[in-house]
């Protein structure tokens, strides 16, 4: 079994990051550039992450990941993501798409992809959204697969711990993209990375892999001193070659119009971090506090805008560290900034 704390030749781990930038090729780079390379099993069906995990097979022998969502309740204030369909109707018309109709739940197949984790004996698992059931750790163990739960404050760490995950991946307020948070209709902790790495330390006795907000190399040593086992990088992999990131959104990553990011809830109805465009501006005061089912909203919408290469309809996630992004092979990113910090 992958060893989440001694195993690592260089402790960077390559981010899971689904709607397209984690690609069979990112993640075999990062994996063989000795960082660990992760793949997103996020809004795929299991066939199609079936043959990423062959993908990545095919290029590389080293270690790698896959995450899984965790599922949430059903939906339960349906009025408020009628409302704010409602609101999203006339970008819609502007853009020629057609709203779906709200669904009560959606599980993004999680069996199915739990069980194809298990057959496919991928080495390492992690979980974000929620924890997994005890029983699914237990077949993964079963497996050879080492398990990681995404957290985002202490409680949730102790709560993960119990379930004998092999490590914590905990995610600060700094991160790109969204937020693990276990209760989406929690307000998530806003401590930085760094202190909650520091929190961690004295209270949780599990390798603890540390995201969000580290682009460079004097974050990647900051992190680790603060007691991090590992750090986890996403956005500073956005613009890698290998990424499958839309043209729009690594050219925003770099384009002096976008400033800041901001955490929202108008794209998916949990708190996410991204660059402030157009969409976040006009909905951000409106969005229901609903995952999946404003994702599910949201899809047309920004599946449009990319085909259409524009920036201001699309989740532009990034972490804080956005204008660290450098344009190269990702591999040679993961070596840089290891490289940096000696
Ligand atoms: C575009 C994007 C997509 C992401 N998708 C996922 C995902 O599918 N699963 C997950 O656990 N985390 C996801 N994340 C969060 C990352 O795992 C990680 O916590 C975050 O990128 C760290 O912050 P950083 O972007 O500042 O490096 C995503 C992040 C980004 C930027």
């Amino acid at each position: 079994m992958f060893d989440l704390e001694d195993g690592f030749r260089i402790p960077i781990v390559g981010a899971p990051m689904a709607g397209g930038p984690s690609t069979p090729e990112l993640v075999a780079a990062v994996s063989s550039a000795g960082g660990l390379g992760f793949l997103a099993a996020g809004y795929k069906t299991v066939e199609a992450v079936r043959r990423e995990v062959d993908a990545v097979r095919a290029l590389t022998s080293a270690p790698f990941g896959l995450n899984l969502f965790v599922p949430g309740r059903p939906l339960a204030d349906r009025a408020a993501v009628e409302a704010y369909r409602e609101r999203l109707q006339p970008v819609a018309e502007r853009r020629h798409v057609t709203l779906p109709d709200v669904v009560d739940f959606d599980d993004d197949a999680f069996d199915g992809k739990v069980d194809l984790a298990v057959e496919l004996a991928v080495p390492v698992v992690s979980f974000t959204f929620g924890l997994p059931p005890r029983d699914v750790v237990d077949r993964l163990h079963d497996a050879g697969s080492a398990v990681i739960a995404t957290v985002s404050d202490i409680d949730e760490a102790f709560s993960a711990a119990q379930l004998g995950v092999d490590a914590i991946c905990l995610q600060g307020v700094d991160a790109g993209g969204h937020r693990a948070t276990l209760d989406p209709d929690a307000e998530p902790d806003p401590r930085s990375t760094r202190e909650l790495v520091e929190a961690a330390r004295s209270a949780i006795d599990l390798p603890v892999i540390a995201a969000g907000g580290i682009a460079t190399g004097a974050h990647v040593a900051a992190t680790l001193e603060a007691g991090a086992t590992a750090v986890q990088i996403g956005t500073a992999l956005l613009d890698a070659d290998e990424a499958g990131t839309k043209p729009a959104h690594r050219a925003a990553l770099h384009d002096a119009r976008f400033t800041e990011t901001v955490v929202t809830r108008a794209f998916s109805g949990r708190p996410a971090r991204g660059l402030v465009n157009d969409f976040i501006a006009d909905f951000d005061d409106h969005a229901a506090p609903a995952y999946p089912q404003v994702h599910l909203l949201t899809s047309g919408l920004r599946a449009a805008a990319g085909a259409a290469g524009d920036p201001h309809g699309l989740a532009l996630w990034a972490g804080i560290g956005y204008r660290s992004a450098r344009s190269a092979p990702a591999g040679e990113i993961v070596r840089n900034l290891w490289s940096e910090t000696r």
